[in-house]
């Protein structure tokens, strides 16, 4: 099993590129389905997002803006549960079909603060494309529209990835080992 050190934590990796790329590919083919004649516009979300994004929306082949938006709940290996505010939404969402695209659900709550956000700028529809959700940690209720793969409720890094900003820049993606 290829491992990870990533500062004080050691990683195993738990899903290969290969099987990343092939469920990527599958969610860029329905959203491409699904927004053909919309024009939408895809927001993934910074930092965890970007390896993912690039990959996703090279498959995705009808006309569509990308503009990228940052916030953040996560320190260390623990979520804090304090959502910081959406930061740099330069786009006017207004009457624009909109996918949010974010590296992974957790409990739920930064994708719930989003959406109440984005409400706000009304919209024509809200969508979430997610890479990773962890079922068994959702504490909200959140709509997920398009997701790559489930993963158990354990701590991973890779592929956009970080922990505590190290280990973002893998192909594969890594669990945390349990000692
Ligand atoms: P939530 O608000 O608990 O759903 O947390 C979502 C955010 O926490 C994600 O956008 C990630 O940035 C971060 N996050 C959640 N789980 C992990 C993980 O296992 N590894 C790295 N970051 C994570
Ligand atoms: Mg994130």
């Amino acid at each position: 099993m290829e491992k990870l050190q990533v500062k004080d934590k050691s990683f195993a990796v738990s899903i290969p590129e290969a099987k990343i790329l092939e469920q990527v590919r599958r969610v860029a083919a329905e959203i491409t389905r699904d927004m053909e004649g919309k024009d939408p516009l895809f927001l993934p979300v910074l930092n965890g997002a970007f390896m993912f994004a690039a990959d996703l929306l090279r498959e995705v082949t009808i006309p569509c803006e990308i503009s990228f938006i940052k916030l953040a709940s996560y320190a260390g290996t623990h979520s804090t549960g304090a959502i910081r505010e959406v930061i740099g939404l330069a786009k006017d969402i207004t009457g624009r079909h909109v996918v949010i695209v974010e590296d992974i659900i957790d409990s739920g709550l930064t994708m719930a603060h989003m959406i109440e956000t984005l409400e706000k700028h009304n919209p024509a529809s809200i969508s979430v494309c997610a890479l990773l959700v962890k079922p068994d940690a959702l504490k909200v209720e959140v709509p997920i529209h398009y997701r790559c793969m489930d993963i158990p409720n354990d701590f991973i890094v890779g592929y956009g990835l970080d922990y505590d900003g190290f280990g973002r820049n893998t192909r594969d993606i890594y669990t945390l080992c349990k000692e």
